[in-house]
């Protein structure tokens, strides 16, 4: 029987991984909200969002009795001892995060905290600024329990590093885990807990204060960031210098030890929740403090523009766009995922919609949540190969493994203009450019 009992304020993707993730290892787990038809569908052991493997793990959790979903925070905090806030910390307009439901969160965890005699550890888990877990969180949590930080109760920030479309394997096997600590005890009780949550699997522990913590979660997002945005200029430089392929450049760059082969796909640009609004906010942060992060905000530069590429290709080979019909596959932020947050796509389609083209989309998962934005202004088709079906030109934007399975001579049957801009490299370039009558373009050949 797991010693600690565990609680989780938020159910999106890190709240909901990380309360079926305990669960899946037998621990006692209370999840919150205050949406009650999200908590009625976790409770049925149905996850609010698509995530590959998920719904498995969370039906398992609930049919086995350790894990349920309350609406409200009280509760949960007065049953467990140690509290994960893994709720949203969106983007403001000037790119600084929103830190509303953080704020409410530990309210209301602070309220809970004076009803209990035991010690309580916290353990901020959402994406925050350096600064906020000690300035914002633990005055919330000290002024609403009456209680002294580091002595009654216990305060960690540990971030999150898991991947949409892969969120269940991150969360089980992550590459380290941080753990930012407000005195000693915090510390080793979170330490403690990773070691009997992942025993023999222990990755590295990475142990260190507060804010240094804090801006270990935005100097990785950046970095990565900065990789794709990196990779992504030379695409462009590529493009302009004959016989060259960005592809061959970052196989070539990445089995250098000291780059690495990974987040090296040149593309559209990245997207989804996390990259932009962490980008956005480090580069909002470190303005605050009087400096001037240039590497940061050339890679936000970089990154905005990229999408409108697949835009002036497609125009390069069509001309004016003005009634042409152009089929646009995956809109989705990354592929196994419905999430258009931030999407390259969207932005594609706002600006082929702008330059009066007709624009007909599909994604294997993100059709419903499209529709919501574009509605009748655009069309959806229930295939691919019908989305591609009479089009002058088709744009690949997100890399799902059924449009690899797309052949050049479906192109070429089905398109009135056989023209593919592969925005996501999914194609052979030898394979799809030895067909006649058939235009491949991939990005950054
Ligand atoms: C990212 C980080 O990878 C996670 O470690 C982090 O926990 C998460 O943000 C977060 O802060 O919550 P995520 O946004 O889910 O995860 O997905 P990624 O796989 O990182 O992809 C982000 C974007 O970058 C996608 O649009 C993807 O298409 C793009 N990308 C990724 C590229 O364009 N090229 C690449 O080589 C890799």
């Amino acid at each position: 029987m797991a010693p600690y009992k565990i609680s989780v304020a938020g159910t999106g993707y890190v709240g909901l991984c990380t309360a079926a993730g305990f669960a899946s290892k037998g621990y006692e787990v209370i999840a919150s909200t205050h949406d009650p038809e999200k908590a009625d569908k976790i409770n049925r052991g149905i996850p609010p969002f698509f995530e590959p493997h998920l719904e498995e793990l969370l039906k398992e959790a609930v049919s086995d009795g350790y894990l349920k979903c309350e609406v409200g925070r009280t509760e949960a905090v007065k049953k467990t001892d140690i509290t994960f806030v893994a709720v949203g910390t969106p983007s403001q307009p000037d790119g600084r995060i929103n830190l509303q439901h953080i704020q409410d969160c530990a309210r209301e965890i602070g309220e809970a905290l004076t009803e209990k005699s035991s010690y309580h550890l916290v353990v901020v888990k959402s994406t925050v600024v350096p600064g906020t877990t000690q300035n914002i969180v633990k005055p919330i949590l000290e002024n609403g329990s009456n209680k002294s930080c580091g002595k009654d109760f216990g305060l960690c920030m540990s971030p999150e590093f898991l991947r949409e479309g892969s969120a269940v394997h991150d969360t089980l096997n992550p590459d380290r885990v941080v753990i930012g600590e407000h005195d000693k005890t915090s510390g080793d009780t979170l330490h403690n807990l990773s070691r009997e949550f992942y025993s023999e699997e222990l990755p590295p522990i990475v142990r260190t204060n507060l804010p240094t913590a804090e801006l270990v979660k935005y100097a990785n997002n950046a970095f990565l960031a900065t990789k794709i945005s990196f990779i992504n200029q030379i695409a462009n430089i590529c493009e302009k210098t004959s016989g060259t392929d960005v592809n061959i450049v970052a196989n070539a760059i990445g089995l250098d030890k000291r780059i690495g082969s990974q987040f090296l796909r040149a593309g559209l640009g990245y997207g989804g929740s996390c990259f932009p609004k962490d980008v956005k906010a480090l580069i909002a942060f470190s303005t605050s403090l009087g400096y001037d992060p240039l590497i940061i905000k050339a890679v936000e530069n970089v990154n905005r523009a990229q999408p409108y590429k697949a835009v002036k290709l497609a125009e390069k080979a069509l001309g004016d766009l003005k009634d042409k019909r152009i089929a646009i596959l995956g809109l989705a932020f990354k592929p196994d995922t419905d999430d258009i947050r931030e999407s390259t796509s969207i932005k594609i389609i706002n600006r082929l919609l702008e330059n009066g083209a007709s624009v007909v989309s599909y994604d294997p998962a993100a059709m419903t949540n499209t529709k919501k934005i574009f509605g009748e202004r655009a069309d959806y088709a229930p295939s691919a190969i019908e989305c591609i079906k009479g089009a002058n030109c088709c744009i690949v934007a997100t890399a799902w493994e059924e449009f690899k399975q797309i052949k050049p001579r479906d192109f070429i049957q089905n398109m009135k203009t056989p023209i593919v801009i592969d925005g996501r490299r999914i194609y052979n370039p030898e394979e799809y450019s030895c067909e006649l009558d058939f235009t491949a373009i991939g990005l950054g050949q």
